[in-house]
């Protein structure tokens, strides 16, 4: 209950407008109109073990309505990378969650891999609007996201169809969908889950 009661104190009326006002910009890159509401905001970090989880990424933060959460419920020892393409909303980011690490394209997650020579992340969230992306920048993005995942990681992304289904389920082991009718407009949300390691494979 208290943390329920936390959840108005960093996001404010604000964000909505800054979120309105960047739609009519730049439609295709934010996606939608408004930030996700708190309903879909949960069904998206419903499955995530915070105790178990290290290390984390969010890729298309927007005004953070799931980083919010990511930020309030991870164990002070996980590491949480922050994408957020629009330079505005990511500098409102870094202001209120100074302890995540902000980039700016989720295009370059390999390579922000490589050159912080990190290890691989138990949990990716994602707010990306894939359906507007070239299907280049789709599979690419994707590619990303698989290779930074450990096995049996999971990869938790919304979209407003289920365009994504076909691409996810030749990416993913595991798939499912459910569906958040209270949200403007209401999402699909995947969550996915990358193949285990045979057992003869993985750590002992
Ligand atoms: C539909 S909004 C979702 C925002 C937030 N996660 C939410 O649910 O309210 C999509 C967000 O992805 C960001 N975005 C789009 N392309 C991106 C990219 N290549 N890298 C990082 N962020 C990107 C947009 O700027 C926008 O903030």
């Amino acid at each position: 209950m208290a943390y329920i009661e936390q959840e108005s104190i960093t996001l404010d009326r604000n964000d909505n407008w800054l979120f309105l006002k960047k739609f009519f910009t730049s439609p295709k890159t934010i996606g939608s109109v408004r930030p996700s509401s708190k309903y879909l905001a949960r069904e998206m970090i419903k499955h995530i073990k915070w105790n178990q989880v290290t290390s984390l990424i969010e890729l298309g933060a927007g005004t953070g309505v799931f980083t919010d959460h990511i930020y309030k419920l991870k164990k002070p020892e996980c590491t949480a990378l922050i994408f957020e393409l629009d330079r505005e909303m990511r500098k409102r980011l870094q202001k209120r969650y100074p302890t995540l690490d902000c980039y700016p394209d989720a295009g370059k997650i390999k390579k922000i891999f490589a050159d912080y020579q990190l290890k691989k992340v138990d949990c990716i969230i994602s707010g990306l609007p894939f359906a507007n992306f070239s299907e280049q920048e789709r599979l690419d993005i994707l590619d990303g996201v698989v290779k930074s995942l450990k096995p049996g990681g999971m990869f938790v992304a919304f979209q407003y169809s289920l365009q994504m289904k076909n691409l996810l389920k030749k990416e993913f082991s595991q798939v499912n969908i459910s569906f958040v009718p209270f949200n403007i407009p209401p999402a699909f949300v995947y969550t996915c889950y990358k193949e285990q390691l045979p057992k003869h494979q993985g750590e002992r």
